[in-house]
């Protein structure tokens, strides 16, 4: 299907001139174009530029948007989120607001556990469908990419369901949908006293079967006191690198345990969560170059402290900004929030903000050949705002300002 989007107000492409991600001052450059024409052409990008640069009009087979009033963004990539889960958490919620800490609550049995209970109770067709909402919704709130890990099934039928579900949606969904597995994502109660046969059982039964099927990409781990150690954590990348899968690691969320240097000897393509890294850690990613993706939502939901992002931006190290969309510690899917927060808790400037949550969000999931911004060739997701300019879409923050999707060539009527 052809489209042409005409008088943009604002093209934000951030384009990166074929480089994978954006790292450093370049994260401040957004490759703007005022007064912008985009042609589509089978489902990608065919050109791009002022309006008055046109040579031609085209003909009347061909579907054109008037942008006038509108910007145009490159639709976001969200890198990490764990959006297939059965049930709703707002009661740890509530009881955060009484002064309980994410760990207490864990503790005492409620946290993943609680979301692994329900996940496993409901069935395959209502999980589906429950994630599916979620995924209309993102698409309504500008997202066209996102990751999506297991880890709330712990168990191997629930995994599967849950990794099952996740490819489905890929196949049936507009959106671009990235599966990882997130076996290690807790203990689960059947392994409670005997961890390293939880380990066993992931390297010898699971990663196996998943590679088999080819049912994810990406093989997740939470690397924290309490849940993995590093040495645990080493094992099942080092099986699933052996069968093929990618890594990407929770690393240095909530205490400092060298996971970011497992990352960077894993040569993981993203470090996620990273509030307690340290500068051994952010030195190791930039010599891997292994994408920093941040979770601005979850420090701000768990009020527990943000990651330092400016020192991570100013070495050098490519950062992304991810929603981290889960019932626990994030209830939020919203990029541009995200954005604000990593504007006004952890010093970004509005231009890095918007790299982070484009093109080097693609990075972080080995997409940014095809993702990530508006160039030619690459997959035409664009989202139209109505606001006058991106800075704009930051600044006024919680209110969704969204005006027209196009995902992969096609506009979305929601
Ligand atoms: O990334 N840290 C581990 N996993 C999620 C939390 C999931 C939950 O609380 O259900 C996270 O924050």
């Amino acid at each position: 299907m052809n489209l042409f989007i005409k008088n943009i107000k604002q093209l934000i492409t951030v384009n990166s001139g074929g480089k994978p991600s954006k790292s450093g001052k370049e994260m401040r450059e957004l490759g703007i174009i005022e007064d912008a024409t985009v042609m589509i052409q089978d489902g990608l990008f065919s050109w791009i530029g002022q309006s008055n640069k046109l040579s031609q009009e085209p003909d009347d087979s061909i579907d054109i948007i008037d942008a006038s009033e509108l910007i145009a963004l490159p639709g976001f990539v969200d890198s990490h989120t764990h959006s297939v889960f059965a049930g709703s958490r707002e009661n740890e919620f509530a009881l955060r607001a009484e002064g309980k800490s994410y760990r207490e609550i864990a503790e005492a049995g409620g946290g993943i556990m609680s979301t692994v209970r329900a996940t496993r109770e409901i069935t395959k067709k209502e999980l589906k469908k429950t994630a599916d909402r979620y995924l209309n919704s993102m698409l309504k709130h500008g997202t066209t990419t996102t990751e999506i890990k297991s880890g709330y099934g712990l168990d191997e039928e629930t995994e599967n369901k849950i990794l099952h579900v996740i490819n489905e949606l890929a196949d049936e969904s507009l959106m671009s949908i990235v599966p990882t597995f997130l076996g290690a994502h807790a203990i689960p109660d059947e392994f409670r006293d005997n961890t390293d046969s939880y380990i066993d059982f992931i390297c010898k039964r699971q990663i196996p079967y998943i590679s088999n099927h080819k049912l994810a990409k990406y093989c997740d781990a939470f690397c924290e006191q309490g849940f993995f150690s590093v040495d645990q954590c080493r094992k099942i990348f080092e099986t699933a690198k052996s069968h093929g899968f990618g890594i990407k690691i929770h690393a240095d969320q909530l205490s400092q345990m060298g996971a970011s240097i497992l990352a960077a000897e894993m040569n993981a393509v993203s470090a996620d969560h990273l509030e307690k890294i340290d500068d051994a850690g952010i030195s190791a990613l930039k010599q891997s170059g292994t994408v920093a993706a941040i979770l601005p939502g979850t420090s701000f939901f768990l009020n527990s402290g943000y990651a330092p992002a400016r020192k991570i931006i100013d070495a050098g190290v490519p950062l992304a900004i991810a929603s981290n969309f889960n019932p626990g510690s994030c209830m939020s899917y919203s990029i541009p929030l995200m954005m604000t927060i990593a504007c006004t808790q952890m010093q970004l400037t509005p231009e890095e903000a918007i790299s982070a949550a484009t093109i080097n969000g693609a990075a972080a999931l080995g997409l940014s050949k095809t993702h990530g911004s508006i160039e030619i060739g690459k997959q035409a997701d664009i989202v139209l705002f109505n606001v006058p300019n991106y800075q704009y879409l930051i600044y006024h923050y919680g209110v969704d300002h969204v005006a027209k999707v196009i995902k992969h060539g096609t506009y979305l009527d929601f």
